[in-house]
């Protein structure tokens, strides 16, 4: 759906909240930002691309207490590393936006007190099941136990129901008019699949949205109520506004709201896709064109992240390879709206293949033979063969597809056209063999043509890559002797006979060396434990398991009411324990080193979601955790007494 005369491009990336150092998941989400905005410069549109970061709440304040700082100084210094990180990608953002600053906070407090004023804001009471040990309020679908309290997820302890002032939002209004908007805007949620889940969560009914906290102080306050803070996501999702203009420059802001695209990661798609449709609806501003929610990186088939303790850290990579292989890996590696496995193999793969291979020793080749044949600089070229014209008419097919490529932010797919043209290429050179022409006198005027054809297409090809590899295609033009940048030319003015060198060509560099796979691993796992002696003692490298799968094992007190021995056995135990709510039997291989008598009564730690097995014949439905030492087991008992079916963790 082109609009005619559109002369603008706004991109933004989700601002990134500054309790975590960068991890390769952020710059994902970044660098396809980049790539988008660099394309739409080579239109010739005017660009803007937001970046930024989210620096209230509870979870920053939280951080910042146990390192012992205050949550600005925190966030100040994550903001240098995600800056930083930003330069040495190449990350071309015309702002990066805190939430801390000024401007963005007087915008929110603005908005807010015009949905307060116009009734879309009230307030109320939040009534909810909140942990004193987590201060969090428990999330609504966890469920109520039959004695009519709820657990909290996280701790394992008895949540209390409290009732809170809090200021609501009336998100309820918005169902319809949601989902008549997403009936009319198909591509206001893409890829397609997660459109299909936000208007069916819709679908089942929207409740306000309690969007205050009296409980944290590191947010915006309330504007005429201060005890209230802005619930951190209120107050970050409006930073796209803030960010180009809103309430401190109205014609930035005219020129560049709706925004054209939102990029996201699926993890955020409710806040973007529902809540902030809603908020600007509330406010009367038009809606963005497209949230765009990719999909996850993840390490050994979980998401990456702080939390999990397996993340990528991209300066490493970009130590070793440079931003361009990084970026190209990224983008090229999974479509999309896709989940992909980030691994070492495929990493080192695709730079020796895709990289070193196809396109370096192309572009190596090629100018190799210009220095070597013509001295640098090539004769008058002969007449055009049918291959000759072939391998120009299919430049410009491939640049049409690019084209409709990159506007449908397919960049994975850009990148395989661009590869199939690279090696067309390659078969070119091979088919007309000019190793065989350059020992032929005659065939000079031939030699020209096939090398000066090579030269026009990767001038073209190169240009197409510029927004996915901005330095790399700088560096081949530089190497092309032209004295125009990729950027400066625009996408229109494309033509594919456009090759004349300003000076002779110089023999190149190699643009990509090739990686060794075990050096490259020996040297990522170098780096790392390098970084872990730095900061804690070294820990004996093991599979890690996350923290969600060990949530799964239900650990519980239990207290041993009876226990015999197993007829026939030396070694089983036969316990009947108290698990709290409920009575069991355990079967139990301590024998050996403890009798019936001096177990009863006893309290140790069992496995009470283990599935059940029958030893003996006789049935045990869980497992009591023991040491063992020179085979015989030793239990672990409480130096208190502890209530049986406390769930230990
Ligand atoms: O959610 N794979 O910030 P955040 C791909 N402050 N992308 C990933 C990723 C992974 N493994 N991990 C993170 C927040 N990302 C809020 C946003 S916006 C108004 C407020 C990327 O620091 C992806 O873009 O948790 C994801 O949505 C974002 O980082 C979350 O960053
Ligand atoms: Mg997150």
């Amino acid at each position: 759906m082109a609009e005619k005369s559109k002369t603008t491009f706004y991109v933004t990336t989700p601002i990134y909240y500054v309790n975590d150092v960068p991890h390769i998941g952020h710059a994902y989400t970044t660098i396809i930002a980049d790539a988008l905005a660099r394309y739409h410069r080579q239109k010739g549109l005017e660009v803007f691309f937001l970046t930024g970061t989210d620096e209230h709440g509870q979870k920053i304040e939280k951080t910042a207490a146990e390192k012992g700082m205050t949550p600005k100084e925190l966030a100040d210094r994550v903001v240098g590393r995600f800056k930083e990180l930003w330069k040495q990608l190449n990350i071309s953002y015309d702002y990066f936006i805190r939430t801390t600053e000024q401007f963005h906070e007087a915008g929110v407090q603005k908005i807010f007190q015009k949905l307060l004023a116009k009734g879309d804001i009230y307030k109320g009471t939040y009534q909810g099941w909140y942990c004193i040990s987590e201060e969090n309020f428990l999330s609504e679908d966890v469920p109520l136990e039959p004695e009519g309290y709820k657990i909290c997820p996280d701790c394992g302890r008895k949540a209390t129901l409290i009732e809170e002032e809090s200021y609501f939002f009336r998100l309820s209004a918005y169902q319809q008019p949601l989902l008549e908007f997403y009936q009319q805007n198909p591509q206001f949620v893409r890829p397609q699949t997660r459109m299909n889940e936000v208007v069916s969560f819709v679908k089942q009914g929207l409740k306000d949205l309690s969007i205050t906290r009296t409980t944290v102080k590191w947010g915006i306050p309330v504007p005429g109520d201060p005890r209230h803070t802005i619930y951190v996501w209120f107050d970050a999702l409006h930073n796209y506004l803030t960010g180009i203009g809103y309430d401190w420059n109205q014609e930035l802001f005219q020129k560049f709201w709706p925004a054209d695209v939102h990029l996201i990661g699926k993890d955020i798609l409710r806040f973007h896709a529902i809540f902030w449709p809603a908020f600007l609806m509330a406010a009367g501003l038009p809606l963005p064109r497209t949230v765009y929610g990719h999909g996850w990186w993840l390490k050994d088939e979980t998401k990456m992240s702080k939390s999990r303790g397996n993340v990528l850290d991209p300066y490493l990579i970009l130590e070793k390879v440079g931003a361009d292989a990084l970026r190209y890996f990224l983008l090229r590696e999974i479509p999309i709206g896709q989940d992909g496995n980030f691994s070492h193999e495929s990493f080192v793969q695709r730079i020796n293949s895709d990289l070193a291979n196809d396109l370096g020793n192309l572009v190596q080749r090629t100018l190799t033979m210009v220095v070597n044949y013509f001295a640098g600089k090539i004769d008058e070229p002969g007449e055009e063969k049918e291959e000759d014209l072939r391998l120009s008419s299919q430049f410009a097919e491939t640049k049409q597809k690019v084209i409709e490529f990159y506007d449908d932010y397919a960049l994975n797919r850009a990148l395989e056209e661009i590869w199939v043209y690279l090696n067309t290429i390659n078969k070119y050179l091979a088919d007309n063999e000019p190793w065989k022409l350059a020992k032929q006198p005659d065939q000079r005027p031939r030699l020209a043509r096939v090398l000066y054809q090579s030269l026009c297409a990767i001038k073209g090809i190169s240009y197409l890559l510029y927004p996915v590899m901005p330095e790399t295609a700088g560096k081949i033009w530089q190497l092309l002797a032209q004295k125009k940048k990729p950027v400066e030319i625009k996408l229109a003015e494309l033509k594919f006979y456009d090759f004349q060198a300003e000076e002779p060509i110089q023999r190149p560099e190699a643009l990509f060396p090739r990686l060794d796979l075990k050096e490259f691993i020996g040297e990522m796992d170098k780096q790392k434990s390098a970084d872990k002696k730095e900061t804690k003692p070294e820990v004996k490298r093991m599979e890690y398991i996350t923290h969600e799968e060990f949530k799964k094992m239900d650990l519980r007190v239990a207290k041993v009411l009876s226990a015999e021995r197993v007829a026939g056995t030396n070694k089983l135990l036969k316990l009947q324990i108290d698990l709290g709510t409920e009575q069991r039997q355990i079967i139990a291989g301590v024998a050996e080193a403890y009798a019936p008598e001096d177990l009863i009564g006893k309290e140790f730690i069992v496995i009470a979601n283990l599935q059940p097995a029958v030893i003996r014949g006789i049935e045990s439905q869980g497992m009591l955790l023991a040491a063992e030492l020179d085979g015989k087991p030793i239990i672990p008992f409480f130096d208190r007494e502890v209530p049986p079916g406390t769930k230990v963790k």
